[in-house]
């Protein structure tokens, strides 16, 4: 039997996946079980930010796994203690949680707002506006406050008390808030919603968001799952915005491919999640933490950024040069484009079969590579790119 044909008699058949078995992998390039050779603009769904097996990266990680690989959290590890610290100087937030996926992150998040409001207000400040089109994760909380209808099936009965606004529509926005007065406590937003096609939300409208939370002491929660982590050319997406939500959630590519997913908290509720409120076995898994240590370091180096902002322009203009593409959406590395007639699945086949990975979402053909792509894995993917869509 095949490999592919082994994994579908044991594995739930809960993906639709491509008849490629990947193998290995080095810098931006996957190899398949053939020895078969793919550029990598998908980065595993942006996770992999430093690439396949960065040298400093796999050091990092074995290192680790040398010296052990996971302890209860009734304990404290140093390599924890040195992750947290740096993120939280990184990103200038006060405190984080620990977990292990993006849909992790965005739960402890919307516990931390319910808590906020329950011990400030008491019962009834439970509504959590979130966006028409957004992606917050697939677990039962983090699919009911995704703005999506398709989601919302089989699963019944969702979390309550969700309600969602369309992204830009300021005068909605308000009018919820308005509407739903004392019963909000949050509002939760992507500034791209990556899933959802690659929408940039207006600067106006996530003005409004900050100023009209603030207002009435309703927590911001930006999703930065996708956006975050150097993704757009800054460390954070919201920075592009001018704003500091109160609550942000990182995962995908924190830890460089391993598992991670992290909630941060400003000075205001950085303390609402008390012993026993919250918690995860696996949550600052050292391995883990690792990993994010190699990112962190890599992410942090001087004119890391600069060069992510300088690369992602020139992937821009390179997608914009071609003919078929009607369109470039999206912010530094996470970019998204409009085809003119093209169907994006069929050109997302059609490159892999000649030797380039890329993503959809929605319409669109999506892009997120390794931060370390290079100038000549740029033109390489392009030119397999440009030649499909002629
Ligand atoms: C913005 C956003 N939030 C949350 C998630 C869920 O992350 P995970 O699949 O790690 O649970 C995703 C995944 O694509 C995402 O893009």
């Amino acid at each position: 039997m095949t490999t592919i044909e082994r994994f579908n008699e044991h594995v739930m058949p809960s993906y639709g996946r491509y008849e490629l078995v990947l193998d290995k992998g080095e810098n931006r390039t996957a190899v398949d079980e053939n020895g078969r050779e793919y550029i990598d603009f998908g980065s595993g769904i942006g996770v992999n930010s430093l690439g396949y097996c960065d040298e400093k990266w796999v050091k990092a990680v074995c290192d680790q796994a040398h010296k052990f690989q996971h302890t209860s959290n009734y304990y404290y590890t140093k390599v924890q203690a040195d992750f947290s610290e740096r993120l939280c100087s990184i990103t200038g937030y006060s405190k984080m949680f620990f977990g292990n996926s993006g849909a992790e992150a965005n739960e402890c998040a919307i516990k931390l707002a319910r808590k906020y409001s329950f011990d400030k207000y008491g019962k009834g400040r439970s509504i959590i506006i979130t966006l028409k089109n957004s992606f917050h994760g697939r677990t039962l909380a983090t699919l009911s406050a995704t703005g999506q209808d398709v989601f919302h099936n089989y699963f019944f009965p969702f979390v309550g008390d969700f309600v969602n606004v369309e992204a830009n529509d300021t005068k909605g926005l308000i009018s919820a808030l308005d509407q739903y007065k004392d019963k909000v406590c949050a509002v939760m937003f992507e500034c791209i919603q990556g899933e959802g096609g690659v929408i940039p939300l207006d600067e106006d409208f996530v003005k409004t968001i900050a100023e009209g939370s603030a207002k009435r002491d309703i927590l911001t929660i930006c999703d930065e799952v996708q956006t975050g982590v150097g993704r757009t050319g800054k460390f954070l997406a919201c920075e592009h915005y001018g704003i500091r939500p109160d609550v942000v959630t990182l995962a995908k590519g924190l830890a460089g491919g391993v598992p991670i997913g992290v909630c941060l908290a400003n000075e205001k509720c950085c303390d609402v999640l008390t012993a026993g409120t919250h918690g995860s076995t696996f949550g600052g898994n050292p391995i883990s933490c690792a990993g994010g240590n190699a990112v962190l370091d890599r992410i942090s180096e001087e004119g890391f950024l600069d060069e992510v902002t300088k690369k992602a322009e020139y992937f821009r203009k390179k997608l914009a040069e071609i003919p078929e593409v009607s369109g470039v959406d999206g912010k530094g590395l996470m970019l998204g484009i409009r085809l003119k007639t093209a169907k994006a699945s069929e050109v997302c086949k059609a490159c892999l079969d000649n030797g380039l990975l890329i993503l959809t979402a929605k319409e669109k053909l999506r892009f997120l590579p390794p931060l370390t792509i290079t100038y000549e894995e740029i033109d390489k993917g392009m030119k397999i790119l440009a030649d499909i869509l002629k």
